[in-house]
């Protein structure tokens, strides 16, 4: 299995929703990084389930406890470890489930894969494991500094912010629980998903990220591509079914003369719909892309399925889910962003 992330800057983890605890190692951080412990306390609360009445009413601390590499606030260069204790296990919610497939979840494959499966929560498969990439994304917005990461929910089932992210006011995101840049939107959104939560039915939706201040020359020109790296990440996130940068698929409808960014003389670009990465490496614009996050899969209402017999059998969600991910994938979205930004800053450094 997959338990590792990253180049130089790497993170490995462990847990499972239901087990004692989740967790991990970073290696790579450069010693000497001062690190706010709050401020990686409070990206975790922006994840944490609970946080308002359009999310999961899961109530989990997300405590982190750092175990090694920091002394007196600063990374001594060493491997950081640290555990998120869980909590708040209601493992009899998953009863339901033990040989039964739940549809467009991760039971069928895991089954297949492995012949023997942790049922309660999801087991591995579980987005809590998410808390753990949000403790490494903090470590590496430390290294990051001058680099800022800003991720929104853009859209949510069929709405969505009809402007370009330039025109949006970033202060507005935290300001809403859909965190949504766009007030206005952002109180159509919370209302679509209050009454799909009321049908037992769940939505999807879209965040788009911004990267800026990316020095130009970040990323590699073949394998591992800037773009490449960011697309990896974001489809590794639980739920997510799709990704574009800069121009994305509507580029593919347009004219090159039309999609061309033209220079100015200091070498910055008239236009971006390269979406500030070209031929796989920074060219010092805004980054810019778009996840696509599908509707959470457990319903509360009945469905069909099978179980490991094969058997058809009805089943109906049970516990405690999200009617849309999107609002609690912001904060995940940026923390995998500054790990590829702080791992292809730290490859470059390594270069020169
Ligand atoms: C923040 C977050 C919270 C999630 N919460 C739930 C949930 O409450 N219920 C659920 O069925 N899926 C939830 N998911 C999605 C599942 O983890 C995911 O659909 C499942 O593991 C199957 O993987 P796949 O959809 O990527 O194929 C969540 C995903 C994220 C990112």
């Amino acid at each position: 299995m997959s338990n590792s992330f990253g180049n130089l800057f790497t993170l490995t983890t462990f847990g499972e929703s239901h087990g004692p605890a989740i967790g991990g190692v970073i290696d790579g951080c450069p010693a000497g990084i001062t690190l706010d412990l709050e401020a990686i306390q409070h990206e975790l609360d922006r994840r944490k389930p609970g946080q308002s009445k359009i999310t999961t009413q899961r109530k989990e601390p997300d405590q982190v406890e750092f175990l090694s590499g920091i002394f007196e606030g600063k990374t001594t260069g060493t491997s950081i470890g640290f555990q998120i204790k869980n909590t708040n296990q209601k493992s009899k919610d998953y009863s339901h489930n033990v040989d039964v497939y739940r549809p467009s979840h991760a039971d069928y494959t895991y089954d297949q894969k492995y012949g023997i499966r942790d049922h309660r929560g999801g087991g591995r498969s579980s987005a809590r494991e998410t808390a753990n990439w949000i403790v490494g994304g903090a470590v590496a917005k430390a290294i990051l500094r001058d680099i800022k990461i800003t991720a929104f929910t853009s859209s949510v089932g069929d709405i969505f912010i009809d402007k370009p992210y330039q025109a949006l006011n970033f202060s507005e995101i935290e300001k809403n629980m859909v965190r949504c840049a766009d007030p206005n939107i952002a109180e159509q959104m919370i209302k679509h998903i209050s009454e799909v939560k009321k049908n037992g039915d769940t939505v999807g939706g879209t965040i788009t990220c911004v990267i800026q201040n990316v020095p130009a020359g970040l990323g590699e020109p073949i394998f591992n591509k800037l773009h490449a790296e960011l697309g990896k990440a974001m489809l590794s996130i639980n739920a997510v079914k799709g990704f574009e940068y800069g121009s994305g698929f509507c580029g593919a409808k347009m004219k090159g003369s039309d999609h061309n960014d033209l220079f100015n003389p200091d070498g910055s670009t008239k236009t971006n719909l390269s979406g500030g990465i070209q031929g796989g490496i920074s060219n010092g614009m805004d980054i810019y892309f778009r996840v696509a996050f599908k509707p959470v899969a457990t319903l509360i209402q009945k469905q069909n399925t099978i179980d490991a017999s094969g058997n058809v059998v009805e089943m109906q969600g049970r516990g405690r889910h999200d009617p849309c991910v999107v609002p609690r994938a912001v904060p995940i979205v940026e923390a995998l962003s500054a790990m590829v930004m702080a791992d292809a800053y730290l490859l470059s450094r390594a270069r020169s």
